[in-house]
């Protein structure tokens, strides 16, 4: 979503993981970013301008002094087009000449012109990689505001076993995102729950429910991206746990409980989005029930309700709860929010099955009455609608008063 319509220009250095830069590109073409792509000379013995000029869709690039006109002048017009700048993967060589104002060739003169933000994922032998003059340059760098994605440990091209292997596609396309958000919750910490919790009745048995922990997550992400500190406190679930996000793993309501509690004095927003079951069994089974013990009634007893807990212990918390409802959704959402004294509500309609859904349909409710509705939109959407409108509300009703 953010990347889409994006100029993003990938710098290709000359490493093994070269070849990987062509996954990047046709990532970001797959999510509607616009990509031109500029090789160094050594990125060209690893891969050739073919293959990149193929997926961007526009001729690529090394030599500095090729396609000068009058109006035209390469290094100026990439670096003026450019709304981010990926070096992927990024040797020792281009971190240095960055570091130190070279700029001799298409792709470090076009970095040293260009104002948009610069990521640079790093893939070298490890022992380069801790070289104190590249740990020097990667520091100074840092301080001056460009980005870095941590290379992984894991088996080199040369054989040795250490930190230096590039970063995972998915985790650059993340931090490309996270240079290009708006980050509207910077300095604010928010406790995200998701998933739905599981309720044991005996070691292998539990009552559930069908949440995903999808909007959740979604949310947890999105927050990360927009600058806030988030601590997800998540039910099982078989997502992958958003980049920048602290999470606390959770299976039980009385667990969950627990952990919220413990981070609530310390956050400034909590957004409840965990399907978390009303009801747990009264006994639970050290061992196994036989099927044939005679055990047919299962006795239920209510979980604490967090969400009113918090409702009742709130001073600077601003505080989103969640509302799933099969009958008279508005009419239970608006309850809800004044019962649970919670500043927004975000209701969803259970009949339209938006458990196992990419996508989900919402309503969100605040104190002053207003309505927003939303209809089949994809959950990352769903994620950054909910934050939009709980940020203009926050900073309303928090930091003008
Ligand atoms: O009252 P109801 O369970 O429908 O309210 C749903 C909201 O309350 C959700 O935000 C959910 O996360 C939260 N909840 C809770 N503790 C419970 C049950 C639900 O905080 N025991």
């Amino acid at each position: 979503m953010v990347l889409k319509n994006k100029n993003i220009l990938v710098g290709v250095t000359g490493g093994i993981a070269a070849y990987k830069a062509a996954e990047l590109v046709s990532t970001l073409r797959k999510m509607e970013a616009n990509v031109r792509v500029i090789m160094t000379k050594s990125a060209c013995e690893f891969i050739t301008p073919v293959t990149f000029q193929t997926l961007s869709g526009f001729p690529v690039r090394h030599e500095l002094f090729t396609d000068w006109s009058k109006n035209f002048i390469p290094h100026i017009e990439n670096a003026l087009w450019a709304d981010a700048v990926a070096v992927v993967p990024a040797t020792a060589n281009i971190i240095g000449k960055i570091a130190h104002g070279i700029a001799d060739d298409l792709l470090s003169t076009t970095i040293m012109a260009c104002e948009a933000p610069v990521l640079i994922a790093p893939a070298m032998n490890e022992k380069m990689f801790k070289n104190p003059i590249v740990q020097g340059n990667i520091k100074k760098l840092k301080d001056l505001g460009y980005c870095f994605v941590e290379p992984a440990e894991g088996r080199l091209a040369c054989g040795e076993v250490g930190k230096g292997r590039l970063a995972e596609i998915d985790a650059i396309i993340w931090y490309l995102e996270y240079v290009l958000s708006k980050k509207d919750y910077e300095g604010l910490r928010v406790l995200v729950t998701a998933g739905g919790t599981r309720e044991p009745i005996d070691p292998v048995r539990f009552i559930s429910n069908r949440s995903s922990g999808k909007t959740g997550y979604e949310l947890a992400g999105a927050l990360s991206m927009r600058g806030a500190e988030v601590v997800l406190i998540s039910a099982p679930t078989n997502l992958k746990v958003p980049y920048g996000v602290d999470l606390i793993n959770v299976e039980t309501a009385r667990e969950m409980y627990e952990a919220c509690m413990e981070s609530f004095d310390s956050v400034n927003m909590v957004i409840m989005c965990a399907a978390v079951a009303d009801f747990e069994p009264a006994d639970y089974s050290r061992e196994k029930i036989k099927k044939d013990s005679g055990f047919e009634i299962l006795k239920l007893k209510r979980t604490p309700d967090i969400l009113s807990e918090m409702g009742r212990l709130k001073s600077q918390q601003f505080i989103i709860g969640f509302c799933a409802e099969s009958q008279n959704l508005e009419e239970n959402a608006r309850r809800k929010l004044k019962e649970k004294n919670l500043d927004l509500i975000v209701a969803n309609d259970i009949t339209k099955d938006i458990f196992s859904s990419d996508t989900t349909s919402i309503i969100i409710l605040d104190a002053s009455n207003n309505k927003f509705k939303y209809d089949g939109i994809s959950k990352k959407e769903a994620a950054h609608i909910i934050l939009d409108a709980a940020i203009e509300k926050y900073r309303s009703s928090f930091e003008v008063k």
